[in-house]
């Protein structure tokens, strides 16, 4: 590489006396030991205690050039010899170049990365490296020694531009330098898998199609994402985005295999999960029932409405107070959507609650679906009459109970007693009635003194964001009161 190194053996300062046998000290050569190339270094060569009027021959040699010792075989006399004395001739570095061992400057993620520094001259060089511009320090993956640069695993962010900077010293000071053009390394992150997931278009009055999105969250662009189902390829697409749209031809409620997602941006392909490719339209019945908060003093204070329909896989939920659309949230509601399953209505009680709620479900793509829930009217006082209502209907069964068998023990004893007793269990079988009709047995169950059972249940399935919520609509039930 230093094919220019001028590392010269200079001089070997020779003396030579024309005319006598006469002794000579041992000259002395002296001078730098270090020139710049092109400029000039001075020498002196001293024969010591030289005092006689005597002509004396000096001579310089460079050694590694010169055959001087030819010359001193013809000599007559005895010539003296001074020491070798080293000068080292430091050139000015030039055309500093990157080259890379490893070969490709685009590779993927983790495979290390070798650059080497080059130049055409200089010596006594020491080296920079600089990536976009600025200067690299080593760092327990990046390791930096003569001209050489070395990352063990890359990373994306070891993408750039790479120069470096090659200097030469002389007497401590940079005497020259060269910057090499720029080498531009890219390290790729391999794809993430894919998440997949369908909508439904509705096209005319006869034909769905399904539009499939196919999304990678990180990976160097581009990338090819490719739909199969079980069997085959159904379309690719190579995309600037990270992100696939297929639009493929759908029937309804019928099962049409699987679709999965390959992504590939060079290193190896990335999966999506299985997703079974079949749209189930909304059918009924729609239910809606709840269960209920209960604060100090046994009163409702909150109510989570839940809202089912008997199929479908791509419902869309809405809920309804008094006709009018309850959207996302409000100042007393808020509605969380579990979908497909079922829309949870959280709700707290008070007088901007009380009304006539009930749910509809439709199809996400189709809102001609739309089917409705039973009507429910719910306000602070049905809700806490509610206990007292089956306190009722439970002590009236067991008093109706008790007569029955006062009557069966004493019929036909006490004659007017009988008919009266007989019209009291009349009632209260109209108030049975009225329990068994209630569709919802939640309000049945938690009369019955469930609601603490109820109340762990709920929490078991219940979300994160339900559990913040309902202590929002409590704190606001609180204000409320
Ligand atoms: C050398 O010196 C000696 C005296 O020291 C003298 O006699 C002789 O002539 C000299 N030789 C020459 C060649 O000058
Ligand atoms: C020079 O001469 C002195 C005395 O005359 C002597 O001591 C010294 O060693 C000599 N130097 C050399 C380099 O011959
Ligand atoms: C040295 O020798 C030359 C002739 O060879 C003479 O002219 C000169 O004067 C001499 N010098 C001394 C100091 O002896
Ligand atoms: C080296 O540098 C010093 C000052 O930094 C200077 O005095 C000296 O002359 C220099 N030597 C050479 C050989 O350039
Ligand atoms: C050679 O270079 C180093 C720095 O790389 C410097 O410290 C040293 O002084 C240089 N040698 C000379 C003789 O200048
Ligand atoms: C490189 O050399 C140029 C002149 O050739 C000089 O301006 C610059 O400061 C030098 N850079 C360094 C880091 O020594
Ligand atoms: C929709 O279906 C009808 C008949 O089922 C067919 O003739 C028509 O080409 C379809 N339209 C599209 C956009 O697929
Ligand atoms: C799919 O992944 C992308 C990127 O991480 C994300 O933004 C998107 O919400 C995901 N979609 C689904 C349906 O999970
Ligand atoms: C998938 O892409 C390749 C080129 O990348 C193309 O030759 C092939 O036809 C494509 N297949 C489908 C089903 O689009
Ligand atoms: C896969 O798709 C092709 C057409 O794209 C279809 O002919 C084939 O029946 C499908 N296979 C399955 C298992 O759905
Ligand atoms: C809903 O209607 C009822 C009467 O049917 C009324 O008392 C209630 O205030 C209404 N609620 C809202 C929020 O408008
Ligand atoms: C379906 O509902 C959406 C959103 O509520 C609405 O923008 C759209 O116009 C509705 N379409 C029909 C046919 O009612």
């Amino acid at each position: 590489m230093f094919a220019s190194l001028l590392v010269v053996t200079l001089g070997l300062c020779y003396c030579r006396q024309d005319s006598n046998q006469t002794f000579l000290g041992i000259p002395q050569l002296i001078g730098p030991s270090e020139a710049v190339l092109g400029l000039i270094a001075t020498f002196k060569c001293v024969v010591p205690n030289h005092t006689k009027n005597e002509s004396v021959l000096l001579q310089l040699f460079n050694k590694d050039k010169d055959t001087w010792l030819e010359h001193r075989t013809t000599l007559t006399s005895a010539p003296t010899v001074s020491r070798t004395h080293y000068l080292r001739v430091v050139e000015g570095v030039k055309e500093a170049h990157i080259v890379v061992p490893s070969g490709p400057v685009e590779f993927f993620q983790g495979q290390s990365l070798e650059l080497l520094c080059e130049i055409t001259a200089g010596n006594n060089v020491s080296y920079k490296w600089l990536q976009n511009g600025r200067l690299i320090s080593p760092s327990p993956s990046l390791h930096l020694s003569d001209n050489r640069l070395f990352i063990s695993r890359t990373t994306s962010e070891n993408t750039g531009y790479y120069t470096c900077m090659a200097s030469d010293y002389f007497n401590h000071t940079v005497l020259s330098n060269s910057t090499s053009p720029d080498v531009e390394i890219r390290v790729k992150d391999v794809v993430s898998a894919p998440n997949i997931s369908f909508t439904v278009l509705k096209e005319d009055s006869y034909n769905y199609s399904a539009v499939v999105t196919c999304e990678s969250a990180s990976g160097t662009r581009p990338v090819t994402f490719s739909l199969y189902n079980r069997t085959e390829l159904v379309a690719n697409v190579t995309s600037d985005n990270r992100r696939a749209v297929f639009k493929l031809p759908l029937v309804l409620d019928q099962y049409s295999g699987e679709l999965q997602c390959n992504a590939d941006n060079g290193a190896q392909a990335a999966h999506s999960q299985w997703l079974p490719f079949e749209v189930v339209s909304v059918g009924g019945p729609v239910t809606m029932h709840y269960d209920s908060d209960i604060g100090e003093n046994f009163a409702v204070i909150g109510l989570r409405l839940y809202c089912k329909a008997a199929k479908g896989s791509h419902p869309r939920y809405q809920w309804f107070l008094n006709k009018t659309l309850l959207r996302d949230r409000g100042s007393f509601y808020y509605v969380v959507d579990q979908p497909p399953e079922r829309s949870i209505l959280l709700l707290s009680v008070g007088r901007s609650s009380a009304g006539t709620y009930r749910c509809q479900v439709s199809d996400s793509f189709d809102n001609a679906t739309a089917m409705s829930s039973g009507k429910r009217y719910l306000d602070k006082e049905v809700l806490n009459r509610l206990p007292v209502l089956v306190v009722a209907v439970v002590f009236g069964c067991f008093t109706t109970l008790i007569l029955l068998v006062s009557v069966c023990y004493c019929v036909g004893v006490v004659y007017n007693g009988g008919l009266e007793m007989e019209r009291m269990a009349v009632a209260y079988e109209d108030d049975l009635e009225i329990c068994e009709y209630g569709e919802d047995a939640g309000v049945v169950r938690s009369a019955r003194g469930g609601e603490f059972d109820q109340t762990s249940e709920a929490s078991a399935d219940e979300w994160p964001q339900i559990a913040e919520q309902k202590k929002t609509l409590e704190d606001e039930t609180f204000e409320a009161l």
